[in-house]
This record gives structure tokens, C-alpha cells and sequence, in this order.
């Protein structure tokens, strides 16, 4: 039967990684994997996760089952630090691997709610967003977003899209941090679109990633709040696989605000069978990590710190870039680890093989891939190869 199986196409960012790692070059930089790095070019175990992983090592007694609902004192913990106030019984989750098993795990729930319902999808999106939604069956309406060649965020393109929408559509947000344009909405818009959602029955599934590497965690989740009490039904897919650092140990959870406390029970029982079957239930180690953390007021504010310096390194990249290159003062007024350059396919080619600079074939970069002091060498490659396109 496999004869039936056409080859897929490779990862072009994996591939990515390989080509770096092979280029003997001084110097060269690698802007194209999405994970964050500090000043030396490490991806560190952050100090409060190594902390808990020794409290676990220490105390834990048993690793049996846990359930298809994963870790609920983890799910519970993680409310205020998303949500701020608790919005009480309406408010329901479960654990998933990752933010993309929040996404997935939301999509079916969607699904399994209205089958083929809409998704509206502001482009440029994550690459994974596409083929999650139509994996599950739903329908995706793509609506422009955001425009590379003058950097500027199409707000319009998105209240004009959900207004041609109809009760019962779906919504797909960027929390903050948005990959890979960088730009997020500001709290006006915020408020603006929780109003027209709420007028127009549509429903907002919130991605929110990258927490706390923006403007920081309660500014950070604005909108994903503001949407909380404005709206009576929100689904939230939330990774820790950024802002703890965490990425191979696939930590997230799905959140859903529900109408009344019977909808979040019914929709709670759901999430938990959807798990049952994909995954039967989440792996503990990542999850039992954050519960740890912010079980204690000691490792959360040395994990509060240690993530504000990170966001901190970050708009430190940001600022360093906009002043060396007139044509980049916008990079600094984006958000999180990413920007998408306005740079065409043979100039990406060229960053590449004529200067060592690795990035998405989109012009995606990482601004944690730069060391404060690269920023020199990274402009003068840009200009080199004619930037912008
Ligand atoms: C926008 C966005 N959503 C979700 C995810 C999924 O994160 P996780 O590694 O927790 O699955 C990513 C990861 O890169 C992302 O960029």
C-alpha cells in the first residue's frame, strides 16, 4: 500500500540547520531556527526549570498514569499568568504536548462542534496553522494580514473579513508575538475587534506562543484577555515551550472560555476524549516543571526575571538594528523573536552563500540569532545584497 505514499517535501528550515552546520565560515550567522538564543548563542535550560528539575528528581514517587486531562494543577497554575483575573467556572483546560497539540486538539474540538466549520487566517501565518485546520475538516478562509514590502499590518483586510463572516465562524489569532511578521495588534485594535467579534457571533482560537518575550507577560496578553471579557466563548492554545525554554518537552494547554459552567463541563469532557484518542495523554515531565515553578513564589519570580531579560535581549536586537539601518527603524516597533525582511529569493541566496546569513526562504529572521555586536556585520551584508528588495 505504501506505493501509494507521494514523498513529501523536506523542511526547508531543517534542511537550514544542516547547511549552517556544515559552513566552516567565521562569523556566519544562523537567523533561521525558531528558538530563543542568548548573547553567546546557547538556547539555555533556564535557571528556575533546572531548579524544579531537581526538586522532581528529588521528590517524585511515581510516574503512573495520569489521565487524558494531563497535569490539572499545571492547567490551573497557568490561568493567572495567561488570563490575569480568573473568569471562575467558565473557564475550562486541558494539557497538551505542546502548543501545536493545543492547536490540533482545538481544531478537532471545533470540529467536532460544527464540522467543516469556517477558520478565518490572517496571512502571513505559521506554516503549521494551514494543515492543522484542514486536517481536521475545517474550512480555512485566508485574509491578507500583513504586507512584507511596507511592513504594515492589514487591520482593515481583518474587520473586513470577519465582517463578511457569519455567526458560528472561527477566528485564528496570534496572541502576541506574531510569527513571522512581528506585528501584533495594539490594545485599541484589541478592543475594537472584541467588539466586532462579539457583534458578529464569531469565534476568536487564540495561538498564544510566545508569552513574555514581547512587551512583557501582562502586556503581552492584552488581547487574549480583553477577548475574555468581552466574549462568551474563547479558545486559547497556549505553548510554555518558549517562555520556559522548554521546546523538546512539548508543553502546552488548551483553554476554553465557555458560555455557562454546563458548556465548559461538556466541552472539558470533550477535549479530554479528543486527547484519549490522539495522544491518550500528554507527556508529564515539561508540565510538572512550570506546576513546580509556579508552585513556588521563589522559582516564579526567578523564571519572571530570567524571561524579562530575555525579552529584554531581544528589543535590545531590535533597537541596535534600527539604529544602524534607516531602512529598519519599523523592526523596532515589532514584537517577539521574529521579523520577515522584504528581501527577494536570490538576495536570500546570496545573505547565504556570499555572507554566511542563514534565513527562512520567506526573509523570516530570528532577532535571537544576533548577538548585539553582529548587528554591524548583519547590516552590511543587507546592504551588500541590495536590501530591501
Ligand atoms: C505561532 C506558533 N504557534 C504555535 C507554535 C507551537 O509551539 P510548540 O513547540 O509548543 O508546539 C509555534 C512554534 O514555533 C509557533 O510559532
Amino acid at each position: 500500500m505504501f506505493e501509494t505514499l507521494a514523498e513529501q517535501p523536506a523542511d526547508a528550515l531543517l534542511a537550514l540547520i544542516g547547511l549552517f552546520r556544515d559552513d566552516p565560515r567565521q562569523g556566519k550567522l544562523d537567523l533561521g531556527v525558531g528558538v530563543y538564543r542568548d548573547e553567546t548563542g546557547a538556547t539555555p535550560i533556564m535557571a528556575a526549570v533546572k531548579e524544579a528539575e531537581r526538586i522532581l528528581l528529588e521528590t517524585r514517587t511515581s510516574k503512573s498514569y495520569l489521565g487524558p486531562e494531563g497535569d490539572l494543577a499545571y492547567v490551573d497554575l497557568l490561568k493567572p499568568i495567561a488570563f490575569g483575573a480568573d473568569p471562575g467556572p467558565r473557564l475550562t483546560g486541558v494539557q497538551t504536548p505542546g502548543g501545536t497539540g493545543a492547536l490540533r486538539l482545538g481544531a478537532e474540538l471545533i470540529a467536532m462542534a460544527k464540522p467543516g466549520a469556517r477558520v478565518l487566517v490572517g496571512t502571513p501565518t505559521w506554516p503549521n496553522h494551514a494543515p492543522i485546520i484542514k486536517a481536521t475538516g475545517l474550512t480555512l478562509v485566508a485574509h491578507p494580514f500583513f504586507d512584507v514590502a511596507t511592513q504594515t499590518l492589514d487591520f482593515a483586510a481583518l474587520t473586513a473579513a470577519i465582517a463578511a463572516s457569519a455567526p458560528g465562524d472561527v477566528v485564528l489569532l496570534h496572541g502576541c508575538c506574531h510569527n513571522p511578521a512581528g506585528a501584533d495588534l495594539c490594545d485599541a485594535q484589541w478592543d475594537d475587534l472584541a467588539r466586532l467579534l462579539a457583534e458578529r457571533g464569531v469565534t476568536p482560537f487564540v495561538d498564544l506562543a510566545y508569552q513574555g518575550l514581547g512587551r512583557g507577560l501582562d502586556a503581552d496578553a492584552y488581547g487574549t484577555r480583553r477577548l475574555m471579557t468581552t466574549l462568551p466563548e474563547v479558545l486559547v492554545a497556549y505553548s510554555c515551550d518558549k517562555n520556559f525554554g522548554l521546546y523538546r518537552e512539548r508543553v502546552g494547554a488548551l483553554y476554553a472560555l465557555a458560555a455557562d459552567e454546563a458548556s465548559a463541563a461538556a466541552v472539558k469532557s470533550n477535549m479530554a476524549a479528543l486527547a484519549r484518542v490522539n495522544w491518550s495523554m500528554p507527556p508529564d515531565h515539561g508540565a510538572a516543571i512550570v506546576r513546580t515553578v509556579l508552585e513556588s513564589a521563589e522559582l516564579t519570580a526567578i523564571w519572571r526575571d530570567e524571561l524579562d531579560r530575555m525579552g529584554a535581549r531581544v528589543r535590545a536586537v531590535r533597537a541596535a538594528l534600527a539604529d544602524a539601518e534607516p531602512k529598519l527603524a519599523w523592526i523596532a516597533d515589532q514584537q517577539g523573536m521574529f521579523s520577515t525582511l522584504p528581501l527577494a529569493r536570490s538576495q536570500i541566496e546570496r545573505l547565504r552563500l556570499d555572507h554566511g546569513v542563514y534565513m527562512a526562504g520567506s526573509g523570516r529572521i530570528n532577532l535571537a540569532g544576533l548577538r548585539v555586536g553582529d548587528v554591524p556585520a548583519f547590516v552590511e551584508a543587507l546592504a551588500a545584497v541590495g536590501f530591501p528588495g
